[in-house]
């Protein structure tokens, strides 16, 4: 198979932040009709992970398919076009991709016409792209994560030349506003406030496939919430690899708490907001988040160490100290306020003293839900290049360690939810019982309770009989 490669990604292009204003680019939807004469009433099939951005981009992305008249299907063997779209972040993400690529590839003898793709964090990385390009040549389309606008000419270039198409630009990137999306969900949305990220802490991948930190224009972001509270939304989350960063590359006049502030006043029942770099964290935000009763009192904080030298070694860019003094100040004004976090174990040279300090800040804050992680050194990142001494059974045990006392403190909390009512926005049925559904409270604790179809996407009371570490047993009070 000939390849056409439009282009391939470079670490040192990706990792470039030479001071620039924002570019705003309009979608321009290139050999659309083309497409959609090509391929009406075809179905396509997307397998996402990764993060909240990923999901977001997919959402993008079937918008952008049905518009053409493509349909969605669950089973890959019916789909004329199939997308994996995957994350970089630490090995095992990778290693599920090439699991699957190994499970479809063999789709491609059967149809001729197949476009199977695969985009996302992963193909931004050079010695990745190079792997898989040479382990799966039955793979016919690689793009990146800027070039989402292009997926129609992308696939009508593959389905009409029988090449293999390579498009993943190393850049950072602009802002295109591609509407309509095809949402996941009819009553809880993420709204992108900014892409990209500009932190650089040494062991991350992400701004090296994401681009540069950018932010929405205020006025767009709250058109897209006033549309989907005005389609009956019940929840919106926020959405930006550090929100908090949000208008520092405008000169709009506007900040995260702004932002925050003018999206609670137009009435969404339920605003959450992620991720937030303690970095950049601003009282100003603790204020707005204190006043406005419909911003959901939970705040995911990642610490990732309690320790000052790992932290710095991190780039970071706090200590323990200052990360210990904005949660007093968070929890002296928010009252009832849910913190989480996400915690690295095992970062290169990690001592036992080092790691106890992450024992010990976990004790003293009393998470309310963590993510943990042992450390995966990702190619082309600073921290890759550190001899590391710690062997990965130390780290295995640091790491259950780790889970143990966080259990501890969330099982703590779980039990002072027994007795007690919450609110709780309503997901869905139990899969394996008919008449349980689930949901989540403001706190972001799940809970189970007796239901029926007609609360899914409501917001209802819920009484709690029984705490278990990561979800609550509890009754519909009040219909
Ligand atoms: N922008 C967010 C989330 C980034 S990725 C933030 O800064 O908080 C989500 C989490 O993955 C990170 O918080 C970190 O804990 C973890 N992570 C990132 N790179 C990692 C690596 N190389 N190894 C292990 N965990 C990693
Ligand atoms: Fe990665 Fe750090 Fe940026 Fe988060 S802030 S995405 S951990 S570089
Ligand atoms: Fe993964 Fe990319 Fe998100 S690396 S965590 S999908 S930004």
């Amino acid at each position: 198979m000939k390849t056409k490669i439009i282009n391939t990604p470079d670490m040192l292009k990706a990792a470039s932040r030479k001071k620039s204003a924002t570019v705003f680019m309009p979608a321009t939807f290139d050999k659309k009709d083309q497409l959609e004469t090509l391929v009406k009433g075809e179905k396509y099939y997307i397998h996402t992970y990764g993060c909240q951005a990923n999901v977001r981009d997919e959402e993008t992305m079937r918008g952008l398919l049905e518009d053409v008249g493509y349909k969605q299907t669950d089973k890959p063997e019916e789909a004329s076009l199939i997308i994996i779209n995957t994350c970089a972040v630490r090995e095992n993400a990778e290693d599920k991709v090439y699991g699957e690529i190994g499970n479809l590839k063999h789709l491609r003898k059967k149809n001729k016409d197949l476009v199977l793709a695969i985009c996302g964090c992963m193909v931004e990385q050079p010695e990745i792209l190079k792997k898989l390009m040479e382990t799966f040549t039955e793979v016919n389309l690689y793009f990146g994560t800027h070039e989402i606008a292009q997926l129609y000419s992308l696939v009508y270039d593959v389905r009409t030349t029988k090449e293999r198409v390579v498009a993943i630009e190393s850049k950072p990137g602009e802002v295109i506003e591609i509407t309509p999306a095809c949402r996941n969900n009819t009553y809880k949305a993420y709204v992108n406030v900014m892409y990209g990220c500009d932190k650089f802490c040494t062991y991350c991948i992400v701004p090296y496939t994401r681009g540069k930190e950018r932010s929405r224009h205020f006025e767009d972001v709250l058109r897209e919430c006033q549309e989907l509270i005005d389609n009956g939304y019940q929840e919106i989350t926020l959405l930006g690899q550090n929100v908090n960063a949000y208008g520092k590359d405008l000169d709009e006049g506007k900040d995260f708490a702004d932002l925050m502030e003018a999206v609670a006043k137009l009435g969404i029942p339920r605003l959450r907001f992620t991720t937030s770099h303690p970095w950049d964290f601003s009282s100003k935000m603790i204020d707005v988040i204190a006043k406005y009763p419909n911003i959901m009192k939970f705040i995911h904080l990642p610490v990732q160490s309690g320790n000052d030298r790992v932290l710095k070694a991190m780039g970071r860019r706090y200590t323990r100290e200052s990360y210990l003094a904005l949660v007093k100040e968070m929890r002296e004004k928010i009252p009832g306020l849910a913190l989480s976090t996400d915690i690295i174990v095992g970062f290169p040279n990690e001592t036992d003293e080092e790691f106890n300090d992450t024992l010990t800040i976990v004790d003293e804050i009393k998470y309310e839900a963590a993510f943990t992680f042992i450390y995966s050194p990702r190619k082309g990142t600073p921290a890759a290049k550190i001899a590391d001494n710690v062997s990965y059974e130390t780290k295995s045990k640091r790491f259950m360690e780790l889970v143990k006392h966080l259990e501890k403190h969330i099982e703590a909390h779980s039990k002072t939810m027994v007795g007690k009512t919450y609110d709780v926005l309503v997901d869905g049925v139990s899969k394996t019982d008919k008449d349980m559904y689930s949901g989540y409270t403001e706190e972001n604790k799940l809970v189970h309770f007796k239901g029926n179809e007609s609360m899914i996407g409501k917001i209802v009371k819920v009484k709690i009989n029984e705490s278990h570490t990561y979800s609550m047993m509890g009754e519909v009070v009040n219909g």
